[in-house]
């Protein structure tokens, strides 16, 4: 008998994405399926506020083993080096940024973190720096500070996307993999010769992948001048500097300088990004497509769109939504979501 959550299938991908993201998911067994249920395998109970959130509630039931052909999961690896109590607590997800794995950790296994990370980098071929996560994402530079723990003592790593080799310090400046299936959606919407303004840019991965992939050009804006430095090592380095123009400073203040009207504006600040849609508008024309990102509690979507129309509505800008997209996870129930605004 395997420990569930039995939820409704609606609310089913969101759940997984945040018990993966909170690290319950069991990736041992398979997903059931029951009526109008999906049961979840979890490896210890959530808080009560996730049985509320998503109406579901806990079951012990027989599900499928996942039979692998892969090599061993970090938990796997751990048999019989922790006790079993301790390899419950231990995260099966981590992000892998170049040769860099960071994991996090729950406070219960202090004193055994090392010998955590050590059997992560034994388990992951090519990872020469395992990290832990520091907690929270800081200040208006985003940065998700991480301390190396075993292996190599880094923070620089060069990752790579969609083809493009991105230099990155994660201590110095914002960079996710988790937003790389969104470069992905919005790469397929760009047309030939489009002139494209990317705010708050970071080390390039937009701007990067955008004109590495596509005969167009790249505006980049980023306040954080380590950011801004990597962002131009990344250019050369992809060998795109012909259609990239890097700008540095406030997006408030730069913006309204440029000259240009732009086809595509993406705003990938979700905490903030509507508080800069004046200057969009500044540099926008009919027909111009905003991407602007925004986090949201999944039941207020709604409520976002009235927050972002009013937003408009002030700014003297019609606007239509053309859609309303979920590119990413960022605490129970709430998302990432990306707002394709179409200038009217
Ligand atoms: C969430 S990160 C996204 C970075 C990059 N687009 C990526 O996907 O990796 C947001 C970025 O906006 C920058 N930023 C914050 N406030 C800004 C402002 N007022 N003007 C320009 N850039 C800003 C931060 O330094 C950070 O690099």
């Amino acid at each position: 008998m395997v420990l569930c959550l039995k939820v409704k299938k609606k609310h089913g991908e969101t759940l997984i994405k945040h018990l993966k993201d909170s690290h319950k998911l069991n990736t041992e067994f398979e997903l059931g399926k029951t009526g109008k249920y999906l049961l979840i395998p979890i490896n210890s109970k959530p808080k009560k506020e996730i049985l509320k959130n998503y109406s579901c509630e806990i079951v012990e039931r027989n599900l499928q083993k996942i039979k692998r052909t892969s090599p061993k999961t970090l938990k796997e690896s751990l048999a019989g080096i922790l006790k079993p109590e301790q390899i419950e607590k231990v995260n099966s997800s981590y992000d892998i940024i170049g040769d860099i794995a960071v994991i996090d950790f729950d406070d219960s296994l202090k004193g055994i973190e090392k010998t955590i990370a050590w059997t992560l980098k034994r388990t992951l071929k090519n990872i020469n720096v395992v990290a832990r996560r520091r907690k929270k994402t800081t200040g208006i530079y985003r940065i998700k500070k991480i301390t190396p723990i075993v292996g190599e003592n880094r923070t620089e790593t060069i990752a790579k996307e969609h083809g493009v080799k991105l230099k990155v310090d994660l201590n110095k400046v914002y960079y996710s993999v988790r937003y790389s299936s969104e470069r992905l959606r919005l790469l397929k919407q760009i047309k030939a010769k489009e002139k494209i303004l990317i705010m708050f840019a970071g080390i390039g991965p937009f701007p990067i992948v955008f004109a590495k992939k596509k005969d167009v050009l790249i505006w980049a804006n980023e306040i954080n001048p380590a950011a801004v430095k990597l962002m131009k090592e990344n250019i050369k380095l992809n060998k795109t500097g012909k259609k990239i123009k890097v700008i540095k400073g406030d997006a408030h203040k730069e913006i309204p300088k440029l000259k240009q009207k732009f086809d595509r504006i993406v705003m990938p600040l979700p905490h903030t990004a509507h508080e800069f849609l004046k200057e969009a508008f500044q540099v926008s024309k009919k027909g111009t497509i905003i991407h602007l990102y925004q986090f949201e509690h999944e039941a207020n979507l709604n409520k976002m769109k009235k927050r972002i129309l009013k937003i408009c509505n002030k700014l003297k800008q019609k606007v239509k939504i053309k859609k309303i997209v979920r590119t990413g996870y960022f605490g129970p129930r709430i998302n990432r979501y990306c707002l394709d605004l179409k200038v009217l």
